[in-house]
C-alpha cells in the first residue's frame, strides 16, 4: 500500500453558519458505516476440517451470539468425576492460572449477503478481541489470521465477496491452546465484532486521533488527524471537513480542506479547529465532544465518521504530582482483569460499563487495565463516568511466562498489535498512560533495553500526549532493584509493584522520577495511601486487585495451619534475589493444583459486584466512612490464620455466628476517629484510643453472643458515628432486585439481577449453601448465574445454585423479540422471589 502522508494541511476556521455547496447536510443523511455483528452465529467446540469452506453442512452446530466465550460452556459428560460444569481437572498447569477452565479449538460460522445498493463498497470486519489465535475464512479464501488474544484487528474482507445479495460465509477458527496465560483468559470470539461497509473513499479504520495541545479558559485548540482511505482505481480529490460538536450536538468550531489521494493509498490529514469556552472533561463533570468528519468528492458525500473526544489537560511531575486540568488528583487505582465473573470473558457492554460505575461509586479515580487492552465499551465507559485509565500492552515479551503464550509471537507482531492497540484507544479522554508491560521478564541486559526502546519510541510517535509507564517488580532481577534504573529511564512515569520499602531511598537517587505503586497489597493499604498523600512524586496506589477475577485461583486465600509451623510469607519483595537463570513462572506452574478453588480471591469487590470485607478498610483509609466493623469467623482450636501476600483475613461484616455461643471472635473495628466504644448487648464491652501506629484499626476480643454489637467513634469526646451488626433469625424469603428492570429486546443487553435471602424483619442473612433453584419464563434467557464464593463450583451458571453470605447473582439476556421475562427463584422453607423484567 502506497502512503501518502501530508501534514499542516489546514488553518483553522470557526464557522457557525455552513456553506456545504450541495443540498446535503450530514445531519440529514442516515449514515450508518458499520452495524454490529454479533448475532446469529454457529459453533461448535471442536478442530473441524474443511468448517472454512463455503459449502459446509454446520447444522448440527449450536446457535450463538457474541460476545461468546466458549471457556464457560459445560464440557461434555464422559469423564464425570474429573469434571463440574465447565471446570475440569485436566486443565493446562494443574488449573491454577486458568481457573481450572479448559481451552481448546473453536468454529465459528456466519451467512451474510451484502446490499445491492453495497456493491462497489469496501467491506471490513472488525474483531474487539478474540482469545487467542484465531484465522478468519470468507467463502473458503483465507482473509487474515491474528495472534494476540486482547488486541483489537480488522480484515478487508471485499476481494473475497460474492456479487450483492449472494451468501457469503465468514468463518473464524480459534485455539485457545496449552499454557498461555497466567489467569483466566477466555476463549473465543469474548467481544463485539463490526461489519464495516463504506464507500470506496473513507475514513481509515480508527483513522482519527484527536487531542488537545492548547487549552485556556475561553479556548481550546482541537488537533484532528485524520486518515482518508482511497480504495478506487483511480486517485480522487477528497474533500474533508471536521465538525466538532459539543455534548448537545451543538456544532462549536469547524475546519475544512481538501487532498489528491492516489489510487489504492491513504493521506493523513492535519488541522486544527477552535473550540471557544470549552467544557473540560473532568472526574466530576465528564463532558465529552464529537469530532464530526466527513468526507466529499464531488458534491457527494462518501464517509461520515464520529469521534469521541474531551478536552482536558494532564501534566505529570515530581514535585507537583499529576494534574488533570491543573489540579492535582492522588490516583486512587484499581488493577483489574478483563474478565466479567458469572459471565466469563464475554465482554457485554452493559457488564463492562458496570464494573466501572462500581468502581467509582465505591472511590476509585483509576483504573490500571491488567494487563492487556480491555474492551471498547470499557474505555467509553471510563470516558463517561470520569475514571483515569492506565492501558496496558501486555504482561510479556519475548521471554516466556507460560510456554505457549504470546511470547511465541512478540518478536513478528508487537509492532502491529502494539499499533492496533493504540490506534483504537488513543482517543479516550479517560487514558492518561500507555504502560508498555507488566513485570516483564527479559533479563536485564542489552535485549531488554532494545526492546523497551523500540516499545517506547512507537508508543511516542503514535501518541505522545500521554504518559508511558510499564509495571516492574524488584523479585525477577538477580542483580537486584538497582538494575531497574537504565529500564527507568526511558519512561515518563515508573510503575512499582509493590516496591513501597524502595520508594524513599529512589527519591534520593532520583529526584525527578514520577512514582506510582501499580500494584499494592490490601492489608498494606494505610502504609500505600500515606506514601501517596505524603509524597507529591507518589502519584497514585492501585490496588492488586480492586475485582475479584477468574484464575490465579486462592492466591489470596488464607489458611489455617498449626500453631507450631508459625506465618507464612509477609509479601515483602525488597532485597530478594531470583537466582540466575531460573524462570519463576516454571515454578509457579508446578504449584499443587488448588481445585475446587477457581477465583483468586484478593480483591475489593467481589466478582458479583459487591464489597469484600477488605474494601470496608479502604473506605475508610479514604475518609467514605467513618467507621467499619468486620468480625473474624471462629478459628479451630490450636490453629492460626497464614495470610499471605494478596490475603485478607477470615472476617466477615456480620454477627451471625450459631455454634460460636462463648467464644472469643476478633472484632476489628476501622475508624480514623481517635476512640472507639464497643456494646454488646446493651452492655459497654470495651473501649479503645487509637494512635498513629493502629493504622485507623481498633481490635477486640468478643465472646459470642447473639443479639447486637455495637461500636461507636469519638473524636475529643464528640460522638463522630455508631453502627450496629445484629444477629439476623431464620432465614424467611428470597429478594430479586434487577439492576435493569427494562431492556431493549436485543441480544446485545443483560441484566444483573442480585438475589438475597432476608429473615423475617428483611435483613440479609450472611449465610452459605442454601440450595436455590432458578426458572425463567417469557423473552428471555439465563446467561449465568452462581455467586461470589472462591470454590462454589457447582453453582457456576447452573440452575441450582447456592447462596454464599446470604447472596447470590443471575444474569439475563432478553431474546430479540419483545416481551415479559420472569425469573423465579425457590428454596424449601423459604418464600419465592419473583422479578418481571420488560423487554422492549
Ligand atoms: C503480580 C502480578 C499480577 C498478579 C499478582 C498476584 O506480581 O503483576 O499480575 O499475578 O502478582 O499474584
Amino acid at each position: 500500500m502506497i502512503f501518502h502522508y501530508r501534514t499542516g494541511m489546514f488553518v483553522l476556521i470557526i464557522l457557525l453558519s455552513m456553506n456545504w455547496g450541495c443540498n446535503q447536510k450530514p445531519g440529514d443523511i442516515a449514515f450508518e458505516r458499520e452495524k454490529l455483528f454479533n448475532n446469529g452465529w454457529k459453533f461448535i467446540r471442536d478442530s473441524i476440517e474443511g468448517a472454512e469452506q463455503l459449502v459446509f453442512n454446520d447444522s448440527a452446530w449450536l446457535e450463538v451470539d457474541l460476545p461468546h466465550d466458549f471457556s464457560l460452556m459445560d464440557i461434555d459428560g464422559e469423564d464425570a468425576a474429573d469434571q463440574i460444569g465447565p471446570f475440569s481437572k485436566k486443565s493446562p498447569g494443574n488449573g491454577n492460572s486458568t481457573g481450572h477452565f479448559l481451552g481448546g479449538t473453536g468454529w465459528y460460522r456466519k451467512t451474510f449477503s451484502i446490499d445491492k445498493k453495497d456493491e462497489g463498497k469496501t467491506v471490513i470486519l472488525k474483531f474487539e478481541g478474540v482469545y487467542m489465535e484465531s484465522e478468519v475464512w470468507v467463502n473458503g479464501h483465507k482473509a487474515g489470521s491474528h495472534k494476540n488474544g486482547y488486541t483489537p484487528f480488522w480484515i478487508n474482507i471485499t476481494p473475497f465477496l460474492n456479487t450483492a445479495e449472494e451468501s457469503n460465509v465468514v468463518a473464524v477458527k480459534v485455539e485457545n491452546i496449552g499454557r498461555n496465560s497466567r489467569w483466566y483468559s477466555g476463549s473465543g470470539i469474548y467481544r463485539n465484532v463490526y461489519l464495516q461497509v463504506t464507500d470506496p473513499v473513507h475514513v481509515g479504520v480508527w483513522g482519527t486521533k484527536i487531542t488537545t495541545p492548547e487549552i485556556n479558559p475561553n479556548e481550546a485548540v482541537v488537533e484532528a488527524e485524520v486518515t482518508v482511505q482511497n480504495d478506487n482505481e483511480k486517485e480522487v480529490n477528497a474533500e474533508i471537513t471536521i465538525n466538532i460538536k459539543d455534548a448537545n450536538n451543538i456544532l462549536v468550531g469547524t475546519v475544512d480542506g481538501s487532498d489528491v489521494i492516489p489510487s489504492k493509498s491513504e493521506a493523513v490529514l492535519r488541522s486544527l479547529v477552535k473550540v471557544e469556552n470549552p467544557v473540560l472533561w473532568s472526574l466530576d463533570s465528564p463532558n465529552l465532544y464529537t469530532a464530526e468528519v466527513v468526507v466529499k468528492v464531488g458534491d457527494e458525500v462518501k464517509d461520515i465518521y464520529n469521534q469521541t473526544f474531551g478536552i482536558r489537560t494532564i501534566e505529570f511531575s515530581a514535585d507537583k504530582g499529576f494534574l488533570l486540568n491543573g489540579e492535582s488528583v492522588l490516583l486512587k487505582g484499581a488493577c483489574i482483569h478483563h474478565d466479567n465473573g458469572l459471565l466469563g470473558a464475554a465482554a457485554f457492554e452493559r457488564a463492562e460499563e458496570r464494573k466501572v460505575e462500581v468502581l467509582k461509586a465505591n472511590g476509585f479515580n483509576a483504573i490500571r487495565c491488567a494487563h492487556n487492552p480491555f474492551s471498547d465499551a470499557f474505555y467509553k465507559a471510563c470516558d463517561k463516568y470520569g475514571m483515569l485509565v492506565i492501558s496496558e500492552f501486555t504482561d510479556m515479551w519475548q521471554n516466556y511466562k507460560n510456554p505457549q503464550d504470546y511470547s511465541l509471537f512478540f518478536k513478528d507482531w508487537w509492532e502491529k498489535d502494539l499499533t492496533n492497540w493504540m490506534m483504537h484507544d488513543r482517543n479516550h479522554p479517560s487514558i492518561i498512560m500507555w504502560s508498555i508491560g507488566n513485570e516483564i521478564f527479559e533479563p536485564v541486559d542489552s535485549t531488554r533495553l532494545r526492546i523497551g526502546t523500540q516499545l517506547v519510541n512507537r508508543v511516542r510517535e503514535l501518541d505522545d500526549s500521554r504518559g508511558v509507564t510499564m509495571g516492574v517488580t524488584g523479585f525477577f532481577y538477580p542483580k537486584g532493584w538497582e538494575s531497574t534504573t537504565s529500564m527507568f529511564d526511558l519512561l515518563d512515569v515508573c510503575g512499582y509493584n509493590y516496591m513501597i520499602d524502595e520508594v524513599e531511598s529512589d527519591h534520593q537517587k532520583f529526584p525527578e522520577r514520577i512514582i506510582y505503586m501499580s500494584e499494592s497489597y490490601a492489608t498494606s493499604a494505610y502504609d500505600y495511601w500515606e506514601t501517596v498523600e505524603k509524597y507529591p512524586f507518589v502519584i497514585g496506589d492501585f490496588i492488586w486487585t480492586a475485582w475479584d477475577y477468574l484464575g490465579e485461583v486462592s492466591i489470596g486465600k488464607p489458611n489455617y495451619v498449626p500453631e507450631s509451623q508459625g506465618l507464612g510469607f509477609s509479601g515483602n519483595f525488597s532485597g530478594f534475589k531470583l537466582p540466575e537463570g531460573v524462570n519463576i513462572f516454571d515454578l509457579q506452574a508446578m504449584r499443587p493444583s488448588n481445585w475446587p478453588y477457581f477465583l483468586a480471591n484478593c480483591a475489593d469487590i467481589d466478582i458479583t459486584g459487591e464489597k469484600t470485607p477488605q474494601m470496608l478498610y479502604r473506605d475508610v483509609i479514604w475518609g467514605n466512612s467513618n467507621l467499619e466493623i468486620n468480625v473474624h469467623e471462629p478459628i479451630p482450636d490450636g490453629m492460626i490464620e497464614t495470610a499471605g501476600a494478596w490475603s485478607w483475613p477470615m472476617e466477615f461484616p456480620h454477627w451471625n455466628w450459631p455454634g460460636s455461643e462463648g467464644k472469643l471472635l476478633q472484632v476489628r473495628v476501622f475508624t480514623r476517629a481517635s476512640q472507639v466504644k464497643l456494646e454488646l448487648n446493651g452492655e459497654l464491652f470495651a473501649e479503645s484510643e487509637l494512635t498513629e501506629a493502629d493504622k485507623y484499626i481498633a481490635t477486640f476480643e468478643v465472646p459470642y453472643q447473639p443479639g447486637e454489637l455495637k461500636a461507636t467513634c469519638y473524636e475529643n469526646g464528640v460522638e463522630v458515628e455508631s453502627k450496629i451488626l445484629k444477629t439476623a433469625t431464620e432465614p424467611k424469603t428470597i429478594r430479586l432486585t434487577a439492576e435493569q428492570s427494562k431492556l431493549k429486546a436485543d441480544r446485545k443487553e443483560v441484566s444483573f439481577v442480585n438475589l438475597e435471602v432476608l429473615d423475617e424483619s428483611e435483613q440479609l442473612v450472611p449465610t452459605n449453601d442454601i440450595t436455590i433453584e432458578l426458572s425463567i419464563s417469557g423473552n428471555g434467557e439465563i446467561i449465568a448465574s452462581g455467586n461470589a464464593s472462591p470454590n462454589d463450583m457447582e453453582s457456576f451458571n447452573n440452575t441450582t445454585i447456592k447462596t454464599y453470605q446470604g447472596k447470590a447473582q443471575v444474569v439475563i439476556r432478553p431474546f430479540a423479540t419483545a416481551g415479559e421475562v420472569v425469573l423465579q427463584a425457590s428454596s424449601q422453607k423459604l418464600t419465592d422471589g419473583v422479578l418481571k423484567i420488560v423487554s422492549e
